[in-house]
């Protein structure tokens, strides 16, 4: 695992045997199990990417981590604090520390509310100015630095006035404005135009490194994962199953879902390699899980042992861990598709 001056550090946020499981109303007794038994560590500083198809529980984990979801049983520790055991308000206060990007902007403003007031409104909230004087120049510092400039006049303006891109950064300046040690963003580049998205993807790293965050950054785009993540998660229907450095993960994928998901990324080069045999279908339904390795039916590897057996995550590497009981034997081809600077 990550090292940090010589010894194995101690992780910032320590997810443990965490479940998210949701009654489905309709039908009695059927649960989604869209988080389901996941352990992960975040390390302070870096750059985790949670990566997987759309339904594999991404969104609920990280909302999870942040208890914005209802946890069902485990744990999501910040430090040494467990956010379950909080009373009211030292949990108030914990949230503090951990703030979201979302996908769409649009949809979690108040359009009725100016610039001002929509970054304003966490440092009122946490009572973190004492004074008007204070308060602008908290939210002119945090609009600028997040390229909103000049601060007063965007300050003015109301989100129907901004472009997509920003008003992801009014979204961004309102999270960064509470100094949060861990900042959660999910998909926050998906939405826009292809134009702005390297631009937004490089904001996430200056702030995440003049302000020190921990960065958890949600993304189905492998390619994204590539151009920012120093770790790479990879979920499937509820459970991690690699992780790992970006380079072990996208360079040399020990899963057989993740390497057909790296494999699948687009690059416009004639000469690379013809991909492995094809996954089939789609993610499936979370409500029929399968039994054994949940990707079984959709595995170009797949033998009858994995339909019985649950792997679980198994040291690959150093810090590299997959979910397959193939582990051992299956030699995938490096996926020659991604290599340094091709992303994108
Ligand atoms: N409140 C809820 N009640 C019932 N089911 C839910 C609820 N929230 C999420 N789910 C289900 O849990 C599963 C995981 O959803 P989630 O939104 O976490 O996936 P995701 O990986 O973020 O997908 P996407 O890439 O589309 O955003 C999905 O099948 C979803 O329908
Ligand atoms: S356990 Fe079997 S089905 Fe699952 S990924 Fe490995 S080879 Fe494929
Ligand atoms: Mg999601």
């Amino acid at each position: 695992m990550a090292e940090r001056g010589g010894g194995p550090a101690a992780p910032f946020v320590a997810v443990r045997g965490l479940n998210v499981h949701f009654r489905r109303s309709r039908k009695a007794g059927e649960s989604v199990r869209a988080v389901d038994g996941v352990d992960l560590d975040i390390f302070t500083g870096e750059t985790l990417c949670l990566v997987g198809e759309s339904g594999s529980g991404k969104t609920t984990l990280v909302r999870a981590i942040g208890h914005l979801a209802p946890i069902t049983s485990g744990s999501v520790r910040l430090g040494d604090v467990d956010a379950a055991q909080l009373p009211r308000k030292e949990l108030r206060s914990m949230r503090r520390r951990v703030q979201y990007v979302f996908q769409d902007p649009f949809e979690s403003f108040d359009r009725r509310q100016s610039i001002f007031s929509i970054v304003s409104q966490p440092l009122r909230v946490h009572k973190l100015a004492s004074s008007r004087a204070e308060l602008e120049s908290k939210v002119y510092e945090a609009l600028e630095e997040c390229g909103l400039d000049p601060p007063g006049e965007f300050a003015k303006l109301y989100p129907h006035q901004l472009s997509g891109g920003q008003r992801q950064r009014v979204s961004i300046a309102a999270a960064v404005v509470l100094r949060p040690e861990l900042l959660i963003a999910d998909e926050p580049v998906s939405m826009l135009d292809v134009s702005v998205r390297s631009d937004i993807l490089s904001l996430f790293v200056r702030l995440k490194e003049s302000h020190r965050m921990t960065l958890l950054f949600v993304t189905h785009d492998l390619s994204v994962a590539w151009e920012i993540a120093d770790r790479i998660a990879v979920m499937y229907l509820g459970k991690v199953v690699e992780e790992g450095t970006a380079d072990q993960v996208i360079g040399r994928p020990a899963n057989p879902y993740t390497h057909a998901l790296v494999t699948a990324i687009p690059v416009p080069d004639p000469h690379a390699a013809a991909p492995p045999p094809g996954v089939k279908g789609d993610i499936g339904d979370i409500v029929g899980i399968p039994a054994g390795c949940r990707f079984h039916p959709r595995c170009p590897y797949a033998l009858d042992r994995c339909s019985q057996t649950a792997p679980p995550l198994a040291e690959v590497g150093e810090g590299h861990r997959s979910a397959c009981i193939r582990n051992e034997e299956l030699e995938l081809a490096p996926p020659h598709r991604l290599v340094a600077g091709t992303a994108g």
